[in-house]
């Protein structure tokens, strides 16, 4: 049983882990909770790969984690990986880049994400929340496959959202693209954090017997700037809500939760929320054709050749 609640923060969850030796890569680790999921496993001994779509905000985010560590993380610790999920063709480019470092990878961090109330497409024409948010996630995991199965032991954090509540998704995987439907922000939001957890189980399906283990995540409701481009009642909102959300500490604890706890070395396929596991929250992440479904037409939609399967 946990001993952390909602009000847990990242390093107390993480205290007392040594991740020394370890590599740990995390997506949009520039701001809000990757920066936090990057800082915390740094200052667990961890080399960190912070895979931002922009080079000078992560820099500026990589010399405030130095900074304020007060010399127990090293610039050393911290790389920075060039990663746009708009774009497949940079997703490839960028796990490449990657694999060149010959690097294992221990822990991936799938964090990054968008929610945006207007419908825009990615460079590839897909929606741009199941774009950015799965199918980039998608492509990336699977083209690093050989540097998860290298760490021996490897963990795949998605960080999904209760927001999953909105999906629309239907068994048949239904116009995923949003083609002939009108468009809603929130409910494509929530489709695309329905496809992390389907993601994150199917992929555990697959991969766990190869020793590498995926879970999935909310990770509470914390003032970030996930909601930068939404309307300003939405904000308003936010404002009123602001005694009731997590700091940022807070919303990152799962993912450290998640990522190094020792009770889940080897166990995957798990949904956790305020650092604990928690009943899945949609009844299509539990039908395994559902999930299988999805893997299939992701391949489809990513063009990526899943001859390991
Ligand atoms: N905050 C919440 O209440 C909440 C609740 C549930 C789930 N979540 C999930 O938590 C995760 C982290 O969100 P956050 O709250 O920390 O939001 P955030 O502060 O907006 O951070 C999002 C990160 O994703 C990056 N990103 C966006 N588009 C990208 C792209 N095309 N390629 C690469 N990186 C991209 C951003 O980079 P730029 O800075 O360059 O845009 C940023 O680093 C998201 O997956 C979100 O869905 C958050």
């Amino acid at each position: 049983m946990t001993r952390f609640s909602r009000r847990s923060n990242a390093e107390q969850v993480s205290e007392g882990v040594d991740l020394s030796g370890k590599n740990a890569l995390v997506t949009g680790a520039n701001t809000g909770l990757g920066q936090e999921t990057a800082r915390v496993l740094a200052l667990r001994g961890a080399h960190v790969t912070m895979a931002c779509r922009n080079r000078a905000k992560a820099m500026e985010a990589k010399q405030e984690i130095v900074d304020s560590s007060v010399g127990k993380i090293s610039e050393a610790q911290l790389d920075f990986l060039e990663l746009d999920l708009n774009s497949l063709a940079a997703v490839r480019t960028s796990a490449e880049v990657f694999k060149e470092w010959q690097r294992p990878l221990h822990l991936l961090i799938n964090n990054a994400g968008i929610m945006i109330p207007m419908e825009r497409r990615t460079e590839d024409g897909f929606e741009a929340h199941m774009g950015i948010n799965h199918l980039g996630h998608f492509l990336f995991t699977n083209l690093l496959l050989d540097s998860l199965s290298a760490a021996k032991g490897a963990r795949v954090v998605m960080v999904s959202s209760s927001a999953m509540g909105m999906a629309t998704l239907t068994p048949q995987l239904q116009d995923l693209n949003w083609e002939s439907r009108k468009f809603s922000g929130f409910r494509s939001y929530g489709d695309s954090k329905l496809m992390n957890l389907m993601f994150s189980n199917e992929f555990n399906r697959r991969y766990a017997g190869e020793g590498i283990f995926a879970n999935a995540l909310h990770p509470g409701v914390i003032a970030t700037e996930l909601a930068r481009d939404q309307s300003i009642p939405f904000m308003l909102l936010g404002v009123f809500m602001l005694p009731l959300m997590k700091t940022v500490p807070r919303g990152a604890a799962t993912s450290l939760y998640a990522a190094t706890s020792p009770d889940y070395e080897q166990r995957g396929g798990l949904f956790f929320s305020d650092c604990r596991e928690k009943k899945v929250l949609h009844k299509l992440a539990q039908d395994e054709d559902a999930c299988a479904a999805l893997w299939q037409r992701s391949c489809q939609m990513t063009d990526f050749a899943d001859n390991r399967s």
